[in-house]
Formats: structure tokens, C-alpha cells, sequence
């Protein structure tokens, strides 16, 4: 092989790898910016939840990725992944409180608060808890999500370390 041409093939070589090294690095930016929550609930109950969820304007206050509400003006914690940071019978107990800020203190002024509904039908109750606990968050997010539900909850921008209580 003359001296030209392993010149010329060590520059295609070249060419090659920079761009497979190209193609390597979209795709774990691309990974990077996956949406990391995700329900686990059969559509039928996701559908039926969505109902009640917007019949009892749980979206004028919170925001859920599935249901973007974009003149919410109450602070409340997203509810996207929250079914990774409280369990089904948490979720229960609190939709089913008559009181719920004594179970979740609240920091906000009165009417912004998260209302009881424990007048709803037990089976309302149980769907949206359902529901709620579907809403799952992948593991590389869980970290985020927690410290940006602390904030919403305490106004507080970092997670302390240990949370005695707030887990399921
Ligand atoms: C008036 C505004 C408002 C409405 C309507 C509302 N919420 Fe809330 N919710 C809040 C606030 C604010 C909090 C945080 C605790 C507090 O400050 O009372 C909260 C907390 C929660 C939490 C606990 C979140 C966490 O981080 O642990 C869940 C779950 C929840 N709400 C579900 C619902 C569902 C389901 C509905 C509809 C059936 C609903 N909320 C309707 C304001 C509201």
C-alpha cells in the first residue's frame, strides 16, 4: 500500500469514529432529557381517575405532566411521581382526611390549602388513590423530585438529611 493511501484510509477511519463517538453521546443526551414520569395504571382507571380529577379541580391547584394547567396560581406540590414518594394507603388516608393538614402541615393561607374531600364516595376515594399511586417516578429522577416536593411543601430549596416521617 503506497503511503497516500493509508493516509487516506486512516482518515476515513477518523471520520468513522467521531462519528460513532457522535452517535453514543445523542444518544445518552437523549436519555438525559426522557420524561422520567410514567403511570402503572391500566388506561381504564387513568381515565376514570382524570374524570374525577378535574371534577374536583384537583388541576386548579396542582399540576400533573398528563394534565399541564397553565393558569394554576397555588403553590401545591406537582403530583407527577408521587405514587414513588407516598404509598396507596398514605394516599388514602390523606384524600380521605377530614383534616388533612394535620397528616401534611401546610405553609399557605387557608384557601390554598389542600381541602378534605373526605366527603367523596369511598369508591371515588379508592380510584383516585388508585390513581395516585400509579404515578411513578424512574429512579434517576426520584432524588429530584423529592427535594422539589420539600420545597413546594416547606419552602425550603434542599432536602434535609434524613426526612423522619415524609416516606412511605
Ligand atoms: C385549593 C387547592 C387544592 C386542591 C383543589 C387540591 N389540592 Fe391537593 N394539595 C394542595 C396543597 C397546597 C397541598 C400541600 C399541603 C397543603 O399545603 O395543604 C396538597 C397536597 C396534596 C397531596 C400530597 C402531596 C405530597 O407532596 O405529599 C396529594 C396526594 C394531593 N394534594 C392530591 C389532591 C387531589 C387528588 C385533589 C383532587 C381530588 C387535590 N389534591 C385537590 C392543594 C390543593
Amino acid at each position: 500500500m503506497r503511503r497516500g493511501e493509508r493516509i487516506i484510509l486512516w482518515a476515513v477511519a477518523a471520520v468513522l469514529a467521531a462519528g460513532l463517538a457522535r452517535a453514543l453521546m445523542l444518544e445518552s443526551g437523549a436519555r438525559d432529557k426522557e420524561i422520567p414520569f410514567y403511570s402503572a395504571a391500566p388506561p381504564e382507571t387513568a381515565r376514570a381517575a382524570m374524570d374525577l380529577y378535574r371534577k374536583y379541580r384537583c388541576k386548579d391547584c396542582h399540576s400533573l405532566y398528563t394534565l399541564r394547567d397553565m393558569l394554576q396560581a397555588v403553590p401545591a406540590p406537582m403530583l407527577d411521581g408521587i405514587g414513588s414518594l407516598r404509598s396507596r394507603d398514605w394516599l388514602f388516608a390523606y384524600l380521605s382526611s377530614p383534616d388533612p393538614q394535620q397528616i401534611l402541615p401546610s405553609r399557605l393561607k387557608p384557601q390554598y390549602r389542600m381541602p378534605s374531600f373526605a366527603a367523596l364516595p369511598v369508591d371515588e376515594r379508592n380510584l383516585l388513590a388508585d390513581y395516585l399511586a400509579s404515578l411513578k417516578v424512574k429512579d434517576w429522577y426520584l432524588q429530584e423530585t423529592r427535594r422539589l416536593e420539600h420545597e413546594k411543601l416547606t419552602g425550603e430549596a434542599t432536602l434535609p438529611a434524613s426526612q423522619p416521617g415524609s416516606d412511605k
